[in-house]
């Protein structure tokens, strides 16, 4: 009878394991991507923690990591201590040897390691936290033959009643097919994170003032502005988790259009003549101009974004109700002398108005060519008196919630950040996001 009920579980696991694998294709963004195979994982062994660590050279990067324990403790995941922590790409430690030599690593108990093993476990984040790691189950994460991205980490599977039980070799056997298909997911949004990023550094060229950094903090921070404002209106949550995932990578992209501005115009010290300032102002409509032949939902949320980054909530931004193409007032939108009529406070997609507060937010607390950075509580002035001006009244108030957090990414991407590191970098432990319902 035991041996029945074992075999009906093994069943329902597998599919279970069937339906998240596939489900991670309909995923872009690496941060989101890496907290739900990590999530997922865990449910598919009852494991109480784990993490994930990326490649950075001859290193391995603590990307992300899970303890349903610990958290209990500290007061929710962006509070667990131990985020920045790095380890040599060797087989001296647990994660590194699974690395090295590209295959799963079980021990049932790392306190029971044989001295004469070549790895060990490093007992450092024991240490700090007071959290014994005993059973833990480590897979490399693969790529292209011969290359590998990182490791996933399992730890302590728990019991029905809640006691640590070792891995068993079907949950060996499960996991080795999840993170075949994480892997390639991983890479696919690996892939396209790391494109994107590149276009920003040949934006970064021709504008020293747009840095693949800017570019990564003006993401996060429209992307948690946009956490708080959707959760506030109620919009549901498939929804919601489709917006998120999509949002780093389009809002990295917004100031696309800038590629074709002259140089002598972005690098200009001192201020703008009026021709100068309409070619300056012209990197919305050409920026736009490459995404408005949509072919994907990223591509209209890009669209979206660059189209109304610079309107106001007042009106008196731009490019205003223009035809791309032609640079004409759209019909009935010709406003005195036959100026196109502005876009004004809900007429401005919530996205462009979410990456207006981010993108002049961010450019407030940097230090720029033409400026020093201003600390944050001035920054945090200013953008109160510009709401319901420049700003969206509403996303403003988000700003101010998620006041903590925007600290946070400021200080995790630096810009002397390179973009090796940008492309590897750990994400923000972020509040959980409600993903769509797979169970
Ligand atoms: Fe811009």
């Amino acid at each position: 009878m035991t041996a029945t009920c074992d075999l009906v579980k093994d069943i329902k696991r597998d599919r279970l394991a069937g339906r998240l694998s596939a489900a991670l294709n309909e995923l872009t963004d690496v941060d989101l991507l890496l907290e739900r195979v990590l999530t997922d994982s865990r449910v598919l062994v009852s494991a109480e923690a784990g993490s994930v660590y990326l490649k950075r050279g001859d290193a391995l990067v603590l990307a992300i990591c899970q303890n349903t324990y610990l958290e209990r403790i500290v007061g929710g995941p962006s509070e667990l201590p131990f985020l920045n922590y790095i380890l040599k790409l060797d087989r001296a430690s647990l994660a590194g040897y699974a690395a090295v030599e590209r295959k799963p690593l079980v021990v049932d108990n790392t306190l029971e390691i044989d001295p004469d093993a070549p790895y060990q476990h490093y007992t450092a984040i024991d240490n700090s936290t007071n959290y014994v790691c005993q059973a833990v189950m480590t897979l490399p994460l693969l790529c292209a033959p011969g290359d590998i991205q990182g490791v996933l980490q399992l730890i302590n599977p728990l019991d029905e009643s809640g006691r640590v039980k070792h891995f068993t070799e079907d949950d060996l056997a499960v996991m080795k097919f999840y993170v075949q298909c994480a892997s390639m997911a991983l890479e696919k949004a690996m892939m396209l994170r790391s494109m994107t990023i590149r276009s920003i550094e040949v934006i970064s060229s021709h504008d020293p003032q747009e840095t693949p950094a800017h570019a990564q903090r003006v993401a996060c921070m429209a992307t948690e502005l946009y956490d708080h404002w959707s959760e506030r209106h109620g919009v549901p949550r498939s929804e919601r988790f489709r917006i998120l995932d999509m949002m780093p990578l389009a809002a990295m992209l917004h100031d696309i259009g800038k590629m074709s501005i002259p140089e002598a115009i972005l690098t200009k010290p001192g201020r703008l003549d009026l021709n100068e300032r309409a070619a300056m102002e012209a990197h919305v409509v050409k920026g736009a101009r490459i995404f408005r032949k949509a072919r994907t939902p990223l591509d209209r949320l890009v669209f979206q974004i660059i189209l109304d980054h610079h309107e106001r909530w007042d009106g008196q931004g731009y490019p205003g109700w223009v035809d791309i193409d032609t640079g004409q007032p759209l019909p009935g939108r010709a406003g005195p002398g036959g100026r196109v009529q502005g876009k004004r406070a809900e007429d401005i997609s919530i996205y462009g108005r979410i990456l207006a507060v981010a993108d002049v937010y961010d450019a407030l607390v940097s230090r720029k060519t033409y400026k020093d950075s201003f600390d944050e509580s001035l920054s945090i002035q200013i953008m109160e008196q510009e709401s319901g001006h420049h700003f969206d009244p509403e996303v403003v108030e988000s700003l101010l919630s998620r006041r903590s957090v925007l600290k946070k990414i400021q200080d995790r991407f630096p810009d002397s950040m390179d973009t090796a590191a940008l492309g590897a970098a750990a994400p923000l432990a972020k509040a959980p996001v409600a993903y769509p319902a797979v169970f």
